[in-house]
């Protein structure tokens, strides 16, 4: 499989359009240390023809231009064979209405993921202006499913979606229970090379079974949003705490770093950073930290194979 990094940062991005803080001003000064960063978003590729998305990103037309891979090769085309939600936030969906200009998509979800984004949703008629528009494949739960192209062939990869601690979009909150399909980690397996990569951009805990993927995968992707559990606290931006928002901090008694130092992976990476995260600093001590425990920040334009 072949990986490409097409947005690490949190919904806002960096610079936030309406943020002054220490990150989001060094960003808008060129610091090199600071780099702007877009909405999280990861495209990957069993051959380099056919490519999946992970999230339809805000910044999502951005991030096609960015990538010739992405770029369509006959007057109406993509390369982009479907587009995997791991959960219905805004920074994960709200690309999915740039994307109409009457193109056939195929869109991987939980029902869950489904129903918050397109029931009661007017501006979703957008994406259905003839039958068949968006095609709907639901993740199965239970087990590994194989990742098919559009006109339904094998892609020579299978995704497993796994339920991960996690919690309903902000629109959503206090509309309905929670459901296991309200976020989802996503497990990614090349079936000829054997490569394993582990997705998990929104993790409230690190249950056993997360853990346990985790463990068994030789790259993974785990959610940065926060180094510290008050870190929008103690900027004075915004009073709820990382779990509170259904992120664990990545620092701490708790925070996910304990966990990952001691994965033997070739390849960890944190994504989804908030533009608070002072990780985004390449010279900050919590880079420091980080790069101890072989960890490293995934950025815009990073590519792997597995
Ligand atoms: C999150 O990651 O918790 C959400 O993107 C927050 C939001 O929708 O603003
Ligand atoms: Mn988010
Ligand atoms: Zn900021």
């Amino acid at each position: 499989v072949i990986l490409r990094v097409l947005g690490s940062a949190a919904g806002g991005g960096l610079p936030q359009w309406n943020c002054g803080c220490t990150n989001c001003c060094a960003a808008r000064a060129g610091d090199p240390a600071t780099p702007s960063r877009l909405e999280e978003s990861v495209a990957f590729s069993a051959d380099g023809e056919d490519w999946f998305l992970i999230q339809a990103s805000p910044d999502v037309r951005r991030q096609i231009e960015s990538f010739p891979a992405l770029w369509p090769r006959r007057p109406r085309h993509t390369p982009v064979a479907a587009i995997l939600l791991t959960n219905g936030d805004l920074d994960h969906v709200l690309g999915l209405l740039c994307l109409r200009e009457s193109q056939p998509l195929v869109i991987y979800a939980t029902h869950e993921v489904r129903r918050g984004f397109v029931d009661g949703n007017s501006v979703y008629r957008t994406l259905e202006r003839f039958p068949g528009q968006i095609s709907w494949r639901p993740f199965d739960l239970d087990g590994e499913q194989p990742l098919l192209t559009a006109d339904g062939s094998d892609s020579g990869l299978a995704v497993r979606a796994l339920a991960a601690p996690g919690k309903r979009p902000l629109h959503l909150e206090g509309d309905g229970d929670p459901a296991p399909g309200d976020n989802v980690g996503l497990l990614i397996r090349d079936r000829r090379t054997g490569g394993r990569l582990a997705y998990f951009s929104a993790l409230a805990a690190l249950t056993a079974p997360v853990r346990q993927q985790l463990a068994e995968s030789d790259c993974l992707f785990v959610d940065g949003t926060f180094w510290t559990d008050d870190e929008l606290i103690a900027a004075g931006l915004g009073e709820r705490r990382g779990r509170q928002m259904a992120h664990l901090p990545v620092s701490g008694p708790d925070g996910s770093l304990d966990f990952l130092r001691t994965l033997s992976a070739p390849r960890k990476f944190l994504i989804h950073l908030n533009n608070t995260n002072p990780l985004l600093r390449a010279d900050s001590p919590e880079r420091a930290a980080l790069a101890a425990a072989r960890v490293e920040v995934a950025h815009e334009g990073l590519e792997l194979r597995l």
